[in-house]
């Protein structure tokens, strides 16, 4: 993988008016699930507009290591599955590089079967914590043969004979360890049931029945979700088309509202409403989005976003929708260092073990940059400085192997007053390879620069 070579430093200044329309490569959450359900499913699944980012691309490698046919024509992607309980043991290490998402899912779709299986990962991935996946797993009869200390990667799994169908109430907001579950069911012979107390994410449970999936969803009173989901039923292959990443978008978006005089157009932005808590909190901040041609495309909103420089200010973000941004906390954490006021953001444990301990990451790279902010357990609060003045000028920020760490502090670089530097800009192919044509092509002043001997 490339960003384990040499590292590649890059620089953000401050920059003109962004100004001009782009594209959003598709959506990561949802172009893991198009490969893993595509590679199960019986017949031909085709996929148009998938991310072929870094950690995409792993989780097609560990579908066609189990027996999927996965190839690219033309523009699409041409799947042929093995079929619902069907997949082979894969001959070597499944080795899934930065992603949390392609490892934990498919831990959980092969945890169930009678086979081994060893993952393998980055130093990244490698030091995040896959107990959260083994503990249901292992409740289904699943063996973890070997793992790292606290149930982290390189780890072997050997499923059961048969797997027992459980009842799971989900410990803390998380999509992968709910999808692990429900994919685990696939190949477990009744009904299996998650509860969902925090709605999360709902891509698996959308594309699971559009496969034809025996799945029903019944939210009670108090809001908690209830998932049924029942085994060994026949899965078809599908067309899937993939809308553009609110992740990604997140970053030229940011972008606009801080560099001023900027006005862009994002188009093909999914506006799921388990993924639109960004748009929502910048919009409560004072940020001019408009939201224009909405649309329903497979089963999916969509819609374009047109959005102008704004002068933002400071608000507390609702702990209870960390979920729906729970990835664009680093770029609102950016946004909040021009915004006037304080920005408080509760409720973030969650921001611990992602790629990297997010909120330490943002913390150090605020301070060296010169933003006044405060980093609680679970909490970040920012107090910005309107017009970036002193802002930037930092070392190079350590980007611990985390995209989303290296496109925020770019995004900084561009409406601070001295330029911004990160350690690595090679990883930002895990989720978003051409961000740095898109943002350049916009107006953007990011460039790499010579790696120190
Ligand atoms: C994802 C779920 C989230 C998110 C990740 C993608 C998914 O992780 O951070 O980038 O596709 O299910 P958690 O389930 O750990 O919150």
């Amino acid at each position: 993988m490339s960003h384990s070579a040499a590292s590649q430093p890059a620089i953000a200044r401050n920059s003109r008016p962004l100004t001009g329309e782009v594209r959003i490569p598709g959506d990561k959450s949802i172009s893991h699930r198009s490969f893993m359900f595509g590679g199960l499913a019986a017949g031909e699944t085709r996929i148009i507009g998938l991310l072929e980012g870094e950690d995409v691309l792993r989780t097609g490698q560990a579908m066609k290591a189990m027996g999927a046919h996965i190839e690219k024509k033309g523009e699409e992607w041409i799947i042929r599955g093995t079929g619902n309980g069907a997949l082979l043991q894969p001959q070597a290490p499944l080795d899934f590089g930065n992603a949390g998402t392609g490892a934990r899912l498919t831990m959980g779709l092969v945890g169930t079967y009678d086979m081994e299986t060893t993952f393998i990962g980055d130093a990244s991935l490698q030091s995040r914590p896959m107990g959260r996946v083994l503990d249901p797993l292992r409740q289904m009869g699943v063996q973890v043969l070997s793992a790292a200390s606290g149930d982290r990667m390189p780890l072997t799994l050997r499923g059961p004979a048969h797997a027992a169908p459980i009842t799971y109430q989900v410990p803390m907001a998380s999509a992968q360890v709910k999808s692990a579950v429900l994919l685990a069911a696939l190949n477990t012979p009744g009904i299996t049931t998650v509860i969902e107390p925090i709605m999360t994410r709902d891509h698996t449970e959308k594309m699971l029945k559009g496969f034809g999936a025996k799945i029903d969803v019944e939210t009670d009173e108090r809001g908690v979700r209830h998932i049924f989901i029942e085994g060994q039923g026949k899965l078809t292959g599908q067309t899937i088309h993939v809308p553009g990443d609110p992740s990604s978008a997140a970053f030229p978006l940011v972008a606009a509202l801080i560099v001023p005089g900027s006005d862009i157009t994002i188009c093909n932005v999914l506006m799921n409403p388990t993924r639109t808590g960004l748009i929502l909190t910048l919009q409560e901040m004072g940020a001019d989005i408009e939201i224009f041609n909405p649309r329903n495309e497979g089963g999916e909103d969509v819609a374009d976003l047109r959005v102008r420089h704004s002068q933002l200010k400071g608000v507390t973000v609702p702990a209870e929708r960390a979920p729906s941004m729970i990835d664009e906390y680093p770029v609102l954490a950016v946004a909040a260092s021009f915004a006037e006021g304080e920005t408080r953001m509760p409720g973030l444990e969650e921001l611990r073990v992602k790629e990297s301990d997010r909120l330490a990451a943002m913390a150090a790279g605020l301070r060296q940059n010169h933003v006044d902010c405060t980093e609680g357990e679970a909490s970040l609060a920012v107090r910005g400085v309107p017009g970036g003045k002193g802002l930037g000028g930092g070392e190079a920020v350590k980007t611990h192997l985390d995209h989303r760490i290296a496109m925020s502090f770019l995004v900084m670089g561009l409406a601070s007053q001295h330029p911004v530097t990160i350690d690595d800009k090679a990883v930002i192919a895990t989720s978003f390879p051409e961000f740095m044509d898109l943002m350049t092509g916009l107006g953007a002043h990011i460039e790499a620069v010579e790696a120190m001997p």
